[in-house]
């Protein structure tokens, strides 16, 4: 079986996507709350090695602003687990060669809009040329597979679906919508703006036919081009939640290890680590937590309630 272990270097990040920070940013957790190297590379190892997680993700805020990242990435490259990273791509085009080098394999980027001035609504960042171009690295320094995530929002960004699949066909990268989920900063999130992933389909469907691939562990539903130009998805989360088969535990930048994106309990495993608690002391935390994980996330029931964290603080 699949086990998937999501890590959060950083709370921090370049950007300031409205969806997920206010202007200013959050106030960041202090540095010596923020697990070293050693705390992370601890607890992935006993992930690893004790429970059989097989994939190792990095994700923020945005990881690249962790200072010395590669150092963290050949550490981790060491464990038996397929290691990837979730990025913004803002820095990519600097950072990518150093990052495959150390043993990263393959990067999901983030990026909701192909045309310059919504991309810079969206993010309050001016950096769309830039993350293009760390889409380009990706693939020149042979991140395998290259991954873009779209957060597709009614009414913000749902004319660039089609745009968003030619992207994804001339540049050989498989694209994956994700549709919108209650976990923004502001929480505005409402239904509406969610764009159902069956739709998303259709649209793309109208201008170049799929076929549909067999589901496998993955969240993503996955269509092939009939003209065998790739593939496109859609992380159907908030329609058709796939909690049943989440495969995923988070742990937090400080240390804290979540069951699920929304989750209103954490486990504090950088207490146990920094209270001297030996490996099975800290296996046994996670243990707990991980039983904890609930049947399902409930969104749009009378009794969800969305977390206090917002994506840049749990991690994608
Ligand atoms: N709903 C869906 N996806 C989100 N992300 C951030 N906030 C949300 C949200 N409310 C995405 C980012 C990135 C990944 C880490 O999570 O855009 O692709
Ligand atoms: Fe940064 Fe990602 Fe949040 Fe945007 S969504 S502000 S890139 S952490």
């Amino acid at each position: 079986m699949h086990r998937d272990l999501r890590i959060s270097v950083t709370d921090r990040c370049n950007f300031r996507c409205t969806y997920c920070m206010p202007e200013e940013g959050m106030p960041w957790v202090p540095r010596e709350e923020i697990l070293s190297f050693e705390e992370i590379e601890r607890l992935a190892r006993l992930a690893v090695e004790r429970f059989g997680f097989d994939g190792i993700r990095l994700t923020g805020g945005e990881p690249t602003v962790r200072a010395h990242l590669p150092v963290l990435v050949e550490r981790l490259a060491r464990l038996d687990a397929d290691l990837s990273m979730t990025t913004n791509g803002a820095t990519l085009r600097s950072s990518a060669a150093d990052l495959r080098a150390a043993g990263l394999r393959r990067v999901n980027i983030s990026l909701d809009s192909l045309q310059r001035d919504r991309f810079q609504e969206l993010t309050r960042r001016d950096e769309l040329d830039h993350v293009l171009e760390g889409i380009d690295a990706a693939l020149e320094v042979g991140f395998d597979p290259v991954k873009i995530n779209v957060v597709c929002m009614e009414g913000v960004n749902d004319d660039e679906i089609v745009d968003f699949a030619d992207f994804g066909r001339e540049r050989g990268v498989e694209v994956r919508f994700i549709e919108f989920m209650p976990l923004d900063g502001g929480h505005t999130w409402e239904r509406a703006a969610v764009v159902p992933g069956e739709r998303i389909v259709a649209i793309i469907d109208a201008v170049h036919p799929l076929l549909p691939v067999a589901r496998n562990h993955e969240p993503a539903a996955l269509w092939a081009y009939a003209d065998g130009r790739g593939r496109v998805g859609v992380i159907p989360s908030v329609t058709e939640p796939f909690c049943a088969t989440c495969d995923r535990v988070r742990l937090t930048a400080e240390g804290r290890l979540r069951a699920c994106l929304f989750s209103l309990e954490e486990t504090d495993l950088r207490s146990l680590l920094r209270g001297g608690a030996d490996d099975d002391a800290v296996a046994a935390a996670m243990v707990s937590c991980v039983a904890g994980k609930w049947a399902g996330h409930g969104i749009g029931t009378v009794t969800f309630v969305q977390p206090p964290r917002t994506m840049s603080q749990i991690g994608g």
